[in-house]
């Protein structure tokens, strides 16, 4: 076949998320949990190789044109320069960015700009110590902090910022949170919890909601509706105190935004995932390793999207969680 990453709903994926490992030194509750998971065994890792090449034939014969690196955390992966270089060097040159929880990134963040990495996310949802230990249970704001300066040192930007608020742990972080990035020049987006943790526990009535948020950041700031096109991005934005910073909220559960979906995934162990919430994965990795040429492995990806379920139905009685908790589709 020719052509793009088209659905039976006439979406079309160009957005390419890529995780490079299923591990993290942290564990943010809602998505893995304190003990670790099984990881995955290293032979069914996909090798820097077959990544490149999976990326380029994305770029090159798919209409991919943004690349985001995911994990895990994908500063752990020790190519993860020589992949961002690799991506930077396709023609179309694809946009680049990388969602991280910074812990090492201020020893890596010149050298990733350098290989041409264009931005980052970083993820951090409290900025008092005691919480995060909590939270993520182990003692790294220090180096978190660490990290987002350096990316924003490095020209990483805008750096953004994403918070999970849950109830009874950081709900009253947001305004320090939001405060905090005003101050540093960061763009902070709230995202609602989704049910992604390893051990199935979400609950609606437990999620911190939009609504929620944007109550708490108006008895501190005037918000008012960001004019600029949201496209498909995930987060809705407003304008803090007259802008020109704004803040963001990622409403996945309560205004979910699966209808501009642009979003297509590859896993670290070499699957093509539709949506986070995709029941079935299609698996280039063994194809890939059979022998499958350019063509075959692209006309595989393209029916692998074209079953993309319209919505992720959290709402539908018949919800089925992934069986993969968050850290191993790669957010
Ligand atoms: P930019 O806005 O381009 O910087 O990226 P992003 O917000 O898409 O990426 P990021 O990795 O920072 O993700 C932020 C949050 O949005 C995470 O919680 C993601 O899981 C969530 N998110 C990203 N893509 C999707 C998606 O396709 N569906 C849903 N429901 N959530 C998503
Ligand atoms: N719900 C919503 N966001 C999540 N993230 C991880 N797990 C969840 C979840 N269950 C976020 C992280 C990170 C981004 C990639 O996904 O905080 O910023
Ligand atoms: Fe896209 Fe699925 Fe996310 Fe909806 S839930 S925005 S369809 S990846």
């Amino acid at each position: 076949g020719t052509g793009g990453l088209v659905d039976r709903h006439g979406r079309v994926a160009t957005d390419l998320r890529v995780s490079l490992t299923d591990r993290c030194n942290l564990r943010c509750t809602y998505c893995m949990p304190p003990e670790g998971l099984a990881w995955l065994p290293k032979q069914e890792i996909l090798t820097d190789e077959e990544i490149n090449r999976l990326i380029r034939i994305g770029v090159e014969q798919l209409g991919i044109r943004e690349v985001r690196f995911t994990g895990g955390e994908p500063l752990l992966r020790p190519g993860l320069v020589g992949l961002v270089a690799a991506a930077s060097s396709l023609d179309p040159r694809p946009e680049i960015s990388l969602t991280t929880n910074a812990i090492g990134l201020a020893r890596t963040a010149s050298a990733l700009a350098e290989a041409g990495l264009d931005r980052i996310n970083v993820s951090l949802d409290t900025l008092d110590p005691a919480r995060f230990k909590q939270l993520a249970y182990r003692d790294r704001l220090h180096d978190v902090l660490d990290g987002l300066a350096a990316a924003q040192a490095a020209g990483l930007t805008p750096v953004k910022v994403n918070a999970v608020l849950l109830h009874g742990i950081n709900d009253s972080d947001a305004v320090p949170l939001l405060d905090f990035c005003l101050e540093h020049g960061y763009q902070l987006r709230f995202i609602e919890q989704m049910p992604l943790d390893a051990h199935h526990a979400w609950t609606r009535g437990r999620m911190v909601t939009a609504e929620d948020i944007l109550e708490q950041l108006s008895a501190a700031h005037t918000l008012t509706p960001d004019s600029e096109e949201r496209g498909s991005a995930p987060a809705e934005r407003w304008l803090v105190d007259g802008g020109p910073a704004t803040v963001g909220v990622i409403a996945s559960v309560t205004r979910s935004f699966c209808g501009a979906c642009d979003r297509t995934r590859l896993t670290a162990d070499g699957q093509i995932r539709n949506c986070l919430f995709a029941r079935e994965e299609s698996d280039l990795r063994t194809a890939m390793r059979d022998g499958a040429t350019d063509e075959e492995l692209a006309d595989r990806w393209r029916i692998a999207t074209l079953g993309k379920l319209p919505g992720h139905g959290i709402d539908d009685p018949s919800f089925l969680q992934p069986s993969r908790p968050m850290s191993a589709i790669g957010g």
